[in-house]
């Protein structure tokens, strides 16, 4: 019987083709256009799932996109592990700012990937992180040392807002049936500091429409006698902080749970270095929420950003203009205990207190959910941990990050269960941005790891 070690050595150049081949299809869910390349992505999990040893795969259609559904029971009274990921990936633009196209993937040196990266959209996020657990299930069916049961659910639309799951789970409770939920679609700090992530943060997303008059203006006839709603945009916006970069939102921070001052000094002892983080994004000072650090600020904190803003005239040289309306995408990162549907009216009933008489407001909800937050008592954390010390050789650090899987919260609420975060990318590895990349070392490293996981859960649930 070959060890995983062994295992990966002999397959691997077949694990990396594998993963390129998928990383073909451009499963951009948010984009219509794409909607059949979408639908052939989960026809390929699908036979993946197949080939890597479920007994039981199934496409199972929903308002949106497919969620495919795969297990392998070998004995119900044996623990369940149930693995989540998606198949869906961001759009790619800006396209141009990709140094080879995002569908056509290639594998490149970097500095904190000595090994070689896969650079295309979805090599991280979530396709490598997923496939990983394709991977390990294929060892473990092949070698015959799965000591548990294991469901896989894939879903395609993580990245427009998990609606179609949200419809799924809770008409599924008995089918989804678990003991824990494993998951890879968050990161870790470094490939010598492996950390397990233990809390997400919520969403609130909006779009805001304000009007002035009801045509473009000439900006010298009509200028600076009504209202210029790009003007006036500029200064809601301005306004929802405070100088010192508090959210001034009324009653928005009424359920953040402040975390005593133990926790925080517990959270400090992760390694990370402010000068190398400036280096990074090439910025010559950081900037958040006046007393927290910059660690908090992304992970404890919740927060308010403009995620897009436009109107008026944008094209080449000069127009003289007052546009009729001013539009802004607004996202707000939430922590456990804030609920998002209730900030989400905080937000609009401010936002349209605030505007002057001379503009018309319209604040239109998208989509959000719920932070989630994990102990680190639990047998799957024990176990993630154990699992990481057997191939990093170090124990795991425990941190919350500050994206989102609204899902998680879900699960928790609809199948009773916890989920684990097994995350092995890297924050330098431009998820959701050109050159998107995932390290070849952290795709076999999780490969590894994973079985790792089912063995000291099998172990630990006795
Ligand atoms: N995998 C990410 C979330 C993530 C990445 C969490 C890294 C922690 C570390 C996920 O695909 C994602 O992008 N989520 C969205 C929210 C979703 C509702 C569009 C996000 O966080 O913006
Ligand atoms: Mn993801
Ligand atoms: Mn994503």
């Amino acid at each position: 019987m070959d060890t995983i070690k062994q295992y990966i050595e002999k397959n691997k150049n077949r694990f990396i083709t594998e993963l390129i081949d998928l990383l073909k299809i451009p499963s951009i869910s948010a984009d219509p256009a794409f909607s059949q390349d979408v639908l052939n992505t989960a026809d390929s999990i699908m036979k993946a799932l197949k080939e890597a040893g479920c007994d039981k795969v199934e496409l199972c259609e929903t308002p949106g996109y497919p969620i495919i559904y795969g297990e392998k029971i070998i004995d119900p009274n044996l623990p369940t592990v149930l693995v989540y990921g998606h198949y869906d990936v961001q759009p790619a633009d800006p396209l141009d700012l990709w140094d080879a196209p995002p569908f056509e993937p290639v594998i490149k040196k970097t500095e904190l990937h000595p090994d070689g990266a896969i650079f295309a959209r979805g090599a991280c996020d979530d396709k490598g992180q997923m496939y990983m657990h394709v991977k390990a299930l294929e060892y473990m069916t092949s070698e015959g040392n799965l000591p548990c049961n294991v469901k896989f659910m894939i879903e395609g639309e993580e990245e427009v807002g998990s609606e179609s799951l949200a419809w799924f789970v809770p008409k599924n409770v008995e089918k989804l049936a678990n003991d824990v939920i494993l998951i890879s679609d968050t990161g870790m700090i470094a490939n010598d500091i492996p950390s397990i992530t233990t809390g997400l943060r919520g969403l609130s997303y909006v779009e805001v429409e304000v009007t002035g008059p009801n045509r473009d203006l000439h900006s010298g006839l009509y200028g600076g006698a009504v209202a210029n709603p790009i003007n006036i945009l500029s200064k809601m916006i301005a306004s929802l902080h405070d100088e010192n970069n508090h959210i001034t939102i009324p009653g928005f921070y009424d359920k953040v749970e402040n975390l005593s001052q133990e926790e925080r000094n517990e959270m400090a002892k992760a390694p990370f270095s402010l000068e190398s983080y400036k280096n990074a994004l090439d910025i010559d000072d950081v900037y958040g929420e006046e007393g927290y650090t910059t660690n908090e600020r992304n992970s404890i904190r919740p927060t308010l950003d403009v995620n897009g803003i436009w109107g008026g005239y944008t094209g080449e040289g000069a127009k003289t203009v007052i546009a009729s309306k001013a539009y802004a995408k607004i996202s707000m990162r939430l922590v456990p205990n804030q609920d998002w549907e209730e900030i989400t009216t905080l937000f609009k009933s401010h936002f349209e207190s605030i505007a002057p008489d001379s503009v018309k407001v319209k604040v239109t909800p998208h989509h959000g959910g719920q932070g989630y937050v994990t102990p680190i008592d639990s047998i799957g954390y024990q176990a993630a941990s154990k699992a990481y010390q057997e191939t990093f050789g170090v124990t795991p650090i425990p941190q919350r990050s500050g994206g989102s899987i609204p899902i998680v919260a879900l699960f928790e609420k609809e199948l009773k269960s916890k989920t684990i975060l097994m995350g092995f990318g890297l924050n330098s590895d431009a998820i959701h941005s050109p050159n998107e990349h995932f390290g070849i070392w952290n795709y076999l490293k999780g490969i590894e790891t994973i079985p790792y996981f089912y063995k000291y859960f099998s172990e630990l649930h006795k």
